[in-house]
């Protein structure tokens, strides 16, 4: 797809992945749309980049869901690209009951809000003559790591979702492409780990982003990007190497 000139939403821009698409296609000459529930974030980005347009949402809740479209085609109606980037990543111990709370966020958050999404913006995009739905789901999606069972779960689903996405829309404007990242250095899986000040690790966010640019320019539908490509490839015959730590 082409990079420039589009009107482009992209959930969760406060930090990581989103913030680095958000700040690219604004250098590329595009409106961006960036919304997260950290507002001081939000404040933050708008000072240093003010032609970035913010808008705090929770997209777990399917009211703010539901506001954030009206909202949008309203005062941007040229909108035409969808990025379900907003993610959470949760230990899971399926070993002794689990709190069901955190479990049913984390598949709100990841699955049902950018299904949800997808389908309350798909009648306007279908107006635009090029539009485009990204969604970013993960090389866990092919082989999972056992210590976050949800989190892999939903990128699973949304691996399967975004086929069948595609295909419901393959007669219109909009393409569907999936984005699945490998392991990359960003504030994902703060929450579960031991010690706050370290990094999950990964590639930088430069080198993950070069990659997926590529990928949405070149039209490439389905993009694993670096290592995801061997999970993607290999798939399950990865599990035991994957989890051998526990
Ligand atoms: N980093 C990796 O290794 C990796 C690998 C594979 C896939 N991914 C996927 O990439 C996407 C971005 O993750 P990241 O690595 O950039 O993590 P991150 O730095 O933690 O960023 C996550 C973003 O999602 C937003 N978010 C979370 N819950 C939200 C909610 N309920 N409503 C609105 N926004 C919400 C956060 O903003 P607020 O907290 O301000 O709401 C933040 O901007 C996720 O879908 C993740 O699963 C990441």
């Amino acid at each position: 797809m082409l990079t420039t000139g589009n009107t482009i939403l992209i959930t969760g821009a406060t930090s990581g992945l989103g913030r680095a698409f958000a700040l690219q296609f604004l250098a590329e000459g595009n409106t961006v749309i960036i919304c997260g529930r950290r507002s001081e974030r939000l404040a933050a980005l708008k000072a240093k980049h003010p032609a970035l347009v913010t808008k705090e949402c929770d997209i777990a809740s399917t009211e703010q869901r539901e506001e954030l479209c009206a909202w949008a085609v309203q005062n941007y109606p040229d909108l035409n690209v969808l990025i379900n980037n907003a993610g959470i990543q949760l230990a899971t111990d399926l070993t002794k009951p689990v709190d069901l709370a955190p479990v049913r966020n984390e598949v709100e958050t990841n699955f049902i809000a950018p299904l949800h999404l997808a389908s309350l913006f798909a009648g306007h995009l279908k107006t635009k003559k090029d539009a485009a739905i990204i969604n970013i789901s993960s090389g866990l999606a092919f082989v999972p790591i056992a210590f976050m069972p949800v989190y892999c779960a939903t990128k699973a689903a949304i691996h399967s979702l975004t086929l069948s996405l595609r295909h419901q829309l393959r007669n219109t404007s909009i393409k569907v492409f999936e984005i699945a990242p490998p392991s990359v250095d960003t504030e994902l899986g703060y929450h579960h780990r031991e010690d706050k000040t370290q990094s999950h690790g990964g590639i930088p966010i430069h080198e993950f982003l070069a990659e997926a640019m590529e990928a949405i320019k070149a039209d490439l539908y389905e993009a694993p990007i670096g290592q995801a490509k061997g999970l993607r490839a290999k798939g399950e015959d990865l599990f035991g190497v994957m989890n051998q730590r526990g």
